[in-house]
């Protein structure tokens, strides 16, 4: 990255002033939110005041890597909202490092195309705590494979500029997300798409770091994870957005692998098979020599989108690029002229709206993407697993013994450092 980007930019927000001490008015589970607060010393501002008992539970609408997700209403305002357990399991006490951060950054990061964390509230048990999100009726996961025929072009047009402008904010503020997939975007009734999901977001430096490897669900994984750098940079996220674009196109994932060889294997077949020349540095990558690509020098988007204009193809070209150094970046795509030329896109007001998809048992139809729906399923699970487990022990590695002790999380420099 740049200099001229560091310099350009605000770095990450700096430390919190500490809430002054509150008690719950109801329950006075004061001992539990003085622990909770101390646990997020000097992290947070947001009153964990409310317990989850004022929420009745409606149902369960998703289960994912760091923990369930409830639809339901605040019992005084009638509200509806989405709460998200965090699991604590692993833990022997304290937050884990991966909550802390997901509250890190949906704390500082506030946009229209962001999920709008509400509060912060606690359950009956010392270790129950759960975020209290916006509803969104749907997840583009499950209503693409419910679609009978994809978004017309000017839809796919407003998602991806919704999409764009909260990667670019989020990239602005020095967060990467690490995990932009379909299903973890969120669109409400009126036609606005929200970003969810910051269990793997964190934030990134403007000179060369080592973060987790074989991060971002498979499907939309760079070929730079593929290829076990741990150095990566926010460029990942725009490979996803590549991913995502021809996704909502053809209302069918673009590049369903089961394995990492699989995925590398179907990105050469359709773009090329990357080499040096369009990609310095690639025989020196970590698993270099593990993957054999097949030779095939030709590009074939053109072919597989015969009704895409030129600039869409362009579009589609600069956001899955092999070489991250040339990978367009958020702001840029926002600027692209796919945006300006016909089908404009459409106003977010005038989006079509769809029974949610969290209502309907088993979810969906048969869409076009049906055959998908439990391939997306299985692999979002895999996924979740592996790297939950090499997020966590790159942790422990980290911070070695003083991960187990509680008192670590409660020291501001540990946070500060992990960051
Ligand atoms: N605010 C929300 N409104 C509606 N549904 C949500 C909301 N947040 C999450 N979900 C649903 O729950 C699923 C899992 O939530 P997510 O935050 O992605 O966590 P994880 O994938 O780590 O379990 C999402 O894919 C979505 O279907
Ligand atoms: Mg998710």
């Amino acid at each position: 990255m740049s200099s001229a980007r560091a310099a350009s930019h605000p770095q990450p927000a700096a430390h919190r002033q500490q809430p002054p001490a509150a008690q719950h008015p109801a329950t006075g589970e004061a001992a539990v939110q003085a622990t909770q607060r101390a646990e997020l010393d000097g992290e947070l501002d947001l009153p964990v005041l409310d317990a989850v008992a004022d929420y009745e539970k409606i149902k369960r609408i998703g289960e994912g890597t760091f923990g369930i997700v409830y639809k339901a209403r605040d019992k005084r305002s009638g509200e509806l909202v989405a709460l998200k357990k965090l699991r604590m399991e692993r833990e022997r006490d304290g937050m884990p490092v991966t909550s802390v951060r997901e509250l890190r950054v949906l704390q500082t990061c506030k946009h229209p195309n962001l999920v709008e964390l509400k509060r912060v509230v606690t359950g009956p048990k010392l270790d129950s705590v759960f975020l209290v999100f916006e509803y969104c009726p749907h997840d583009m996961g499950k209503l693409v494979d419910s679609l009978s025929k994809p978004f017309h072009e000017s839809e796919v047009k407003c998602l991806m500029q919704q999409l764009l402008s909260a990667v670019a904010y989020l990239h602005d503020r020095w967060v990467m997300h690490r995990d932009l997939k379909l299903s973890n975007l969120l669109f409400t009734h009126s036609g606005e798409l929200k970003l969810c999901d910051y269990g793997l977001a964190r934030y990134f430096q403007p000179w060369e770091e080592s973060y987790t490897p074989g991060v971002v669900t498979l499907w939309y994984r760079a070929p730079e994870v593929l290829l076990g750098t741990e150095q990566y940079t926010e460029a990942i996220d725009m490979w996803s957005c590549g991913c995502i674009l021809a996704e909502l196109l053809r209302g069918e994932p673009l590049f369903p692998g089961r394995t990492e060889a699989a995925m590398l294997e179907l990105m050469s077949r359709l773009l090329g098979a990357p080499n040096e020349r369009i990609w310095p540095g690639l025989a020196a990558m970590p698993h270099a020599s593990r993957f054999s690509l097949p030779p095939q020098p030709y590009n074939y988007l053109r072919q597989e989108f015969p009704g895409l204009s030129d600039s869409g193809i362009d579009l589609l070209n600069r956001l899955l690029t092999f070489d991250p150094e040339k990978r367009i970046t958020a702001r840029a795509a926002l600027r692209h002229a796919y945006f300006t030329e016909r089908p404009l896109p459409r106003l977010p007001h005038y989006m079509p709206s769809f029974p949610s998809a969290h209502d309907a048992d088993g979810g969906g139809g048969g869409g076009r993407g049906g055959q998908h729906r439990n391939e997306r399923r299985e692999m979002e699970e895999a996924h979740g697993r592996g790297v939950k487990r090499r997020y966590q022990q790159e942790e422990r590695d980290r911070f070695g013994e003083a991960f187990g002790d509680a008192r670590a999380h409660r020291r501001p420099e540990v946070l500060r450092r992990m960051d």
